[in-house]
């Protein structure tokens, strides 16, 4: 693999059209993300047909100026690297054939992305970790504890049996009708609110040490907002985002930490959508100690981006992996 070597990067899982360019797998030259939610957010979610027609439209747009950031052109290009699953196929679809097209005409080798690699890849750019570590990923879409043993090299320790951390937050932040994508907003009005005010629980899941359930805590969340309603008593609404938010960050510092320890690993990595929650990093940072090091990747590398992409794509290449002109779009994809 020569020096000065630039990977193409682009993820269109979901409702973000982003390119990047990546130099030698870790330097962000550029990070193009353009984002639907503003067609997204009258529906209280993603619209999958709407989403695969913005990436279209973008698409191109987003790619030449990723290009044009990072000072470079088409041919420049050493690698093309994609997202091809999890995530909506349809919307995926869009990002692997315009890959696919581009790794042909330049005659550039192609390579497929797993989402979540991506994510725990965030951790890499502009950084110096190297594996071994312990990562959580917490997105829109999934909620995994992985033990990173080595590049490319995974133990998925627990998971969520029902809905993903990030889908709680938007679940409830749509419940207490402060709009979509939920993360962010209940992330800044719990700043103001009492996270002791209401005891929120979150179920365990019996036999499995460092699995998730979140699919109670959202039915307490609306009961609760059902009866205060009922008595005509006030919601105070930064009280029940604080203490939602409370009850999720201590299951998942919990059993992270708890996984943390059973690996006798020295640094604990945060990736997807949710590693952007102050609270999350505030309190695993705390709770680590001297015992563990927290890796964060800056907030716009933990939502959505292709500089992850590139990055994961990067390490599997160089791992001796490449992709064909037969590579789909996958909605379910395991990190194996
Ligand atoms: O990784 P991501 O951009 O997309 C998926 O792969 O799903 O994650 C999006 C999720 C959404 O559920 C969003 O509400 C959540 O990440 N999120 C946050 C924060 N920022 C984004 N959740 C809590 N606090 C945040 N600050
Ligand atoms: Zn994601």
């Amino acid at each position: 693999m020569t020096e000065n070597f630039l990977t193409l990067g682009i993820e269109t899982s979901c409702d973000e059209t982003s390119a990047a360019v990546v130099l030698n797998g870790r330097r962000v030259l550029s990070n193009v993300i353009f984002s639907q939610v503003k067609w997204h957010e009258k529906f209280g979610g993603v619209v999958p047909e709407i989403a695969s027609r913005q990436h279209l439209e973008a698409i191109c747009h987003v790619t030449q100026k990723a290009l044009d950031d990072a000072g470079i052109k088409f041919p420049d290009i050493d690698l093309v690297a994609v997202t091809c699953g999890p995530g909506l196929v349809g919307a995926l679809l869009v990002g692997v054939s315009y890959a696919k097209g581009l790794a042909y005409v330049l005659k550039k080798p192609l390579i497929g992305v797993n989402h979540i690699e991506g994510h725990i890849f965030a951790n890499f750019l502009e950084s110096s970790l190297e594996p071994p570590f312990l990562c959580l990923v917490v997105s829109g879409g999934h909620s995994h504890i992985v033990y990173v043993k080595d590049y490319g090299k995974y133990e998925v320790m627990g998971r969520t049996v029902d809905d993903a951390a990030g889908e709680a937050f938007d679940k409830t932040a749509r419940a207490l009708g402060l709009g979509y994508p939920g993360g962010p907003l209940i992330d800044r009005i719990a700043k103001t609110g009492d996270e002791n005010a209401i005891s929120f629980p979150v179920a365990h899941v019996r036999g499995e040490d460092f699995s998730f359930s979140f699919s109670g805590i959202k039915s307490a969340v609306l009961n609760y907002l059902n009866q205060m309603r009922m008595k005509n008593i006030p919601i105070a609404v930064e009280n029940v985002a604080a203490s939602f938010q409370k009850a999720v960050v201590d299951a998942l510092v919990e059993k992270t930490l708890a996984a943390a320890r059973a690996k006798n690993v020295r640094t604990i990595a945060l990736a997807g959508g949710v590693a952007a929650n102050s609270k999350l990093r505030q309190e695993l940072s705390a709770r680590a100690g001297g015992d563990f090091a927290v890796n964060f990747p800056p907030a716009v590398f933990c939502t959505d981006n292709a500089a992850m992409i590139a990055c994961a794509g990067y390490y599997r290449n160089k791992g001796g992996v490449i992709s064909h002109m037969d590579l789909n779009a996958y909605a379910t994809l395991s990190l194996f």
